[in-house]
């Protein structure tokens, strides 16, 4: 069994078609796809097009897909309101038929923040100035409870990052196709960058002595999505797009 898993992408479809080009040149059919496939000010309908276009790919919905349709327009922030303009009705059922959760091959469980809520984020704490901490080994295990799989799967903290369970289970993070850094100004506010502009994502392999986690970091032209991030209005965006950093 391998597969490549991807997340977060963010509506960066020059993003996610680097990594679909680099994962097929690795050889790899199956692709596991964790949401938050839209929300900002990039291209959400020609990343919706690409995505309604995968085969082999099984797909949950995030938490910024899910408030595309449980919201009133009107009520979308600055990051779902430019993805719902571009999104027609045939996008909105795509996103309305995706499960919140997933099962593959009966031992990879897929979710997009942790298995009993898609906003809530499993491997990462925030940091109280900068950045995100590995979080707590208990508080991590806490939330697996239950959920009897040998790999676990999620996204939402834009982090690539993997954590062994003490009981050998496994959590991956493979990180954001398409957002590399972000401010959250809501009730407790923080700032997450990677550092760098790749579109990143994981592959997985299970081999005869256990699994084989391995992180990718592919380039692409990141300075066109920054450029249109600023050219709508978002800085932060563009900053993140353009190293990596939110300055
Ligand atoms: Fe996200």
């Amino acid at each position: 069994m391998r597969f490549a898993v991807i997340s977060d992408i963010h509506g960066n479809y020059l993003a996610l078609e680097a990594v679909l080009d680099d994962i097929s040149r690795q050889g790899i059919d199956q692709i596991l796809n964790l949401g938050d496939h839209f929300g900002g000010p990039l291209e959400a309908g020609k990343t919706a097009d690409i995505l309604i276009e995968q085969k082999a790919m099984l797909s949950i919905a995030g938490n910024h897909d899910r408030f595309l349709l449980e919201l009133p327009p009107a009520e979308l922030g600055a990051w779902d309101g430019p993805a719902f303009a571009q999104l027609s009705q045939t996008h909105l059922q795509w996103i309305a038929d995706l499960p919140g959760t997933a099962v593959f091959e009966e031992d990879v469980f897929l979710c997009h923040g942790i298995p009993t809520t898609d906003n809530s984020h499993w491997l990462d704490v925030p940091n109280e100035k900068v950045g995100m901490n590995l979080r707590p080994l208990a508080d991590i295990e806490c939330d697996a409870l239950g959920f009897d799989f040998s790999v676990m799967l999620c996204g939402h903290s834009h982090v690539s990052r993997l954590v062994r369970l003490s009981d050998g289970r496994h959590v991956l993070n493979p990180g954001s196709v398409g957002c590399p850094g972000f401010k959250d100004t809501r009730a407790d506010p923080y700032v997450m960058h990677t550092g760098n502009p790749c579109a990143a994502y994981a592959i997985i392999e299970k081999r005869k002595h256990g699994w084989d986690f391995t992180f990718r970091h592919v380039p692409y032209d990141h300075m066109k999505m920054a450029k249109l991030a600023l050219s709508r209005g978002m800085p932060d965006w563009a900053s993140a797009l353009n190293g990596g950093w939110i300055s």
